[in-house]
C-alpha cells in the first residue's frame, strides 16, 4: 500500500463531504405518481390515449411499456383512460425526499465504505477523484474532457499500468443525462476499485491496467447534474439556452454527436423544448465538443479498445447501431457474444439475479440519432462500443433508493472484470471487417 492508509484517506473525503446542498425538490413533485403503462404491442394506441392528458414520459420499451409521470390534477383523467398499469411511485415527492435523506446518515457514520450508500454533489465527486488520484500518483492523472456551458470541468481520471501511459484506451462516460444519478456512482465505483486494487497489488486489476489505459469521465453533463440537485430532480439535458425565439433550455448531449446526426427523423427531436432536442447543428453543445475532442485524440493515439456510455434505467447492454434499426455492423456478432457473457456475469454475481437484455440498440430499444456509441465506433473507431442502461426495470426508474447503489455498482464491477478479459480474445478474430 506504499505508506498510504486508503481507508483513512477515503474516510476523510467522506467525512468532509458536504450534504447535497439544496434538495428543495420534494414539494414540486408532491402527490405526483409514476406509472408503468403496458402497451402489449399496441404502443400507438396507448400513446394516442395518453396524449389526451398532461403527462411526462420517462423511459420506454414501446412493445411492452411506457413509464409516465402524472400530476395530481390529472390522476382522475389518467384512471379514466382505462389503461393497464403498475404503480412505480405513489408519491414521487416522497420518493425524492427519501432518496436524499440518506446522505446525512452516511456522513455521520463516515468511513470509506459508506460513500457508496448515498448520493453526492458535484463538488464532492471532484474531491473524491482528486483523492483517488493521490492514492496512485505515479499511475494516474486528473484530466478534463472540456467545459460545460456554465464553465464546469468535464473532469475525469486517466489511469495506466506498468510501462507508463500509452496503451489502447478504455473510455467511460457517466451522467450524460443529468437525472441518471446511479451512472455517476457506477463510474466512480469502477474507478475506486481500479485504483485501490492496483495499489494493493490485486492480480486482475494489475492485468487490465498493464494492458489498457483508462479514461473515466464520471459526469459529462455537470450543469444538468447540478441542476437536478438544486432545482429539478428530473432534468435530463444540458443547460444551454435554446435557439433564438425559444424559451426552452437544454440540448440532449446524447443526440448531438456528429455521426449520423441527421440520419433518421425518429431518432431525435428538432423541438428545443423536447427532452431529446438534438441542437441546431451537429456538436453545437460545448460538452459534446470537449468529449469529441478527447475521442479523436485517443483514436489518433493508441486507439480506443472499449467505450461505454453509462445510463439508467432498463437493464440493457446495447451496441451500435442506434440510428437505424435494420443496419447491422460487421462486428455485431462479437459485440453480442461479449454482451451475453457480461450479462451472465452480472446475473451470477448478484443476489437478485439481475437480468440484462442485450443487442443492437436501435432494434432492441428504439432509434437514436447523434448518440455516443455510434459516433465513438464510426468516427472514434472503438473496437467495442456500448450503452449500458443500469438498474432497474421499472420499480423506481430514475429515483433509485440509495440502498440499491451498492448492489448496482458491485454487479457492474463483476461485469466489467469479465468484459476486459474478452477484449483481445482470439475467438472473436475473423468476425470483424476484413
Ligand atoms: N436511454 C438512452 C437515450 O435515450 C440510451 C438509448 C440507447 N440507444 C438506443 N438506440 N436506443 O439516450
Ligand atoms: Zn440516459
Amino acid at each position: 500500500m506504499r505508506g498510504i492508509n486508503l481507508e483513512l484517506v477515503l474516510a476523510t473525503v467522506a467525512a468532509c463531504a458536504s450534504a447535497i446542498p439544496t434538495i428543495q425538490l420534494s414539494s414540486p413533485y408532491a402527490g405526483f405518481e409514476v406509472f408503468r403503462v403496458k402497451t402489449d404491442s399496441h404502443p400507438a394506441a396507448v400513446q394516442e390515449k395518453l396524449s389526451g392528458i398532461i403527462s411526462e414520459q420517462w423511459n420506454y420499451d414501446i412493445n411492452s411499456h411506457i413509464d409516465v409521470v402524472v400530476a395530481p390534477d390529472q390522476l382522475l383523467a389518467f384512471e379514466e383512460l382505462g389503461l393497464e398499469f403498475d404503480v412505480m411511485h405513489s408519491d414521487l415527492g416522497a420518493s425524492i425526499t427519501a432518496e436524499s435523506s440518506r446522505s446525512s446518515l452516511g456522513r455521520r457514520q463516515a468511513n470509506n465504505s459508506s460513500w457508496f450508500d448515498s448520493y453526492h454533489d458535484y463538488q464532492d465527486h471532484v474531491k473524491y477523484f482528486q483523492t483517488l488520484n493521490e492514492i496512485l500518483p505515479d499511475n494516474s492523472e486528473i484530466i478534463s474532457s472540456g467545459y460545460s456551458y456554465e464553465n464546469r470541468s468535464l473532469f475525469g481520471i486517466h489511469l495506466w499500468g506498468s510501462g507508463g501511459p500509452g496503451k489502447p484506451a478504455i473510455l467511460y462516460h457517466g451522467t450524460v443525462h443529468a437525472r441518471e444519478w446511479i451512472s455517476t456512482a457506477v463510474t466512480e465505483y469502477l474507478t475506486y476499485k481500479l485504483v485501490t486494487g492496483y495499489s494493493a497489488g490485486d492480480k486482475d486489476t494489475r492485468t487490465v491496467l498493464d494492458k489498457y489505459d483508462f479514461y473515466i469521465v464520471p459526469i459529462v453533463n455537470p450543469d444538468g447534474f447540478v441542476y437536478t440537485q438544486t432545482t429539478q430532480r428530473l432534468w435530463r439535458k444540458n443547460r444551454q439556452p435554446g435557439p433564438n425565439g425559444s424559451d426552452c433550455y437544454g440540448r440532449d448531449i446524447n443526440r448531438n454527436w456528429e455521426f449520423a446526426w441527421d440520419a433518421n427523423p425518429q431518432g431525435a427531436s428538432t423541438n428545443p423544448c423536447s427532452q431529446t432536442y438534438k441542437g441546431e447543428r451537429p456538436s453545437d453543445s460545448p460538452e459534446n465538443q470537449g468529449l469529441d475532442k478527447l475521442v479523436r485524440q485517443l483514436r489518433d493515439g493508441a486507439g480506443i479498445k472499449l467505450y461505454i456510455d453509462w445510463h439508467s434505467y432498463g437493464q440493457y447492454i446495447l451496441s451500435p447501431f442506434g440510428y437505424k434499426e435494420t443496419l447491422y455492423a460487421p462486428e455485431l456478432g462479437k459485440w453480442t457474444k461479449a454482451a451475453q457473457i457480461v450479462s451472465d456475469a452480472i446475473r451470477d454475481s448478484s443476489r437478485d439475479l439481475t437480468v440484462f437484455t442485450f443487442g443492437p440498440s436501435g432494434a432492441t430499444l428504439y432509434p437514436t440519432t447523434g448518440a455516443a456509441p455510434d459516433h465513438v465506433y464510426s468516427i472514434g473507431r472503438a473496437e467495442f462500443s456500448y450503452t449500458i442502461e443500469l438498474r432497474d426495470i421499472g420499480k423506481y426508474g430514475f429515483v433509485l433508493p440509495p440502498e440499491l447503489i451498492r448492489p448496482t455498482v458491485e454487479e457492474q464491477w463483476a461485469g466489467q472484470k469479465v468484459l476486459w478479459t474478452l477484449l483481445d480474445e482470439e475467438f472473436f478474430d475473423g468476425e470483424g471487417p476484413a
